[in-house]
């Protein structure tokens, strides 16, 4: 293959984005189509029906548009429902999906207390259950669904101001303490909450770690890909944003936009 790879990045909104920017450092030489559900926006409450026909109808057309060689669900609540779904429907793409990081919480915690904090969708799965049964069983694990972080986020990336006691008050159930140990990782089990990383850390009663699983699945979708398609330096590649509505982005997520293109194209000048 001397071609790029071109490589689908889906989430609700732009929660997606904070995969994105670790894929587009994991591979910098793959064209990329980023793509917001903005008319399903947010999945989060919405039952698990409504979520996989709004993901199967975007999707459809996405592929059809752009057939990408790889498609990245950079969205947890669409994650733990629909992936058996996608691959039954579309065999011949890869997907990679965005599950919560139970498994490298459970790893690094010393307090034995984690937190999940997710959208209530995410929370209700039994794919979220299960990982915790698989991987966590030994720790004291509390699901956190919280109904408006993603909305926040989205608010905060239009450039609009978000208080500090909204997020406060949406991430306080996370941080438990009792018997001398308190809580000490918690998984951002959410592609939207890493863009509140900033808020997190200085709203945080005291300092923990934040799981962030983008530069995981950045590893993954390049493992998925790396035999048809080996890392090359390639000039011409692109980078196309696609909101479902057909919507212009706003002024200030443009401009982010617009630096993500320049890192990407910094990026493949030095591949
Ligand atoms: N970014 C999505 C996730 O990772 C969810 C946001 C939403 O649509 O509620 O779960």
């Amino acid at each position: 293959m001397t071609r790029a790879p071109r490589i689908l990045v889906f989430d609700s909104g732009l929660g997606g984005l904070t995969v994105f920017r670790a894929l587009a450092a994991q591979r910098p030489d793959a064209d990329y189509v980023y793509a917001a559900d903005d008319l399903g926006f947010p999945y989060g409450p919405k039952s698990e029906a409504e979520v996989t026909a709004l993901v199967l109808a975007a999707l459809a057309g996405l592929i059809a548009d752009h057939a990408p060689d790889c498609v990245v669900i950079a969205c947890n609540t669409a994650s733990t429902l629909v992936l058996p779904v996608l691959r039954a429907r579309w065999p011949e793409i890869p997907f990679v999906g965005t599950v919560p990081a139970i498994k490298p919480a459970a790893e690094l915690s010393q307090s034995r207390l984690i937190s999940v904090l997710a959208t209530p969708g995410t929370v209700a799965r039994d794919y979220t259950r299960d990982l915790i049964e698989k991987f966590a069983q030994d720790c004291e694990v509390t699901l956190v669904g919280s109904k408006y972080l993603a909305s926040l986020a989205e608010a905060h990336m239009r450039g609009e101001s978000v208080a500090d006691e909204e997020i406060a008050r949406e991430i306080a159930p996370c941080f438990v303490s009792h018997d001398a140990r308190r809580t000490d990782a918690i998984v951002l089990a959410c592609t939207h909450y890493p863009l509140l990383q900033d808020f997190f850390a200085r709203l945080a009663p005291w300092p923990l770690r934040w799981i962030d699983p983008a530069p995981a699945i950045a590893r993954r979708a390049d493992h998925v890909i790396s035999d048809r398609f080996p890392t090359h330096a390639v000039r011409d590649a692109d980078f196309v944003f696609v909101f479902t509505s057909g919507a212009e982005p706003a002024p200030r997520l443009l401009k982010m936009i617009e630096r993500l293109r320049e890192k990407i194209g910094r990026e493949r000048a030095s591949a």
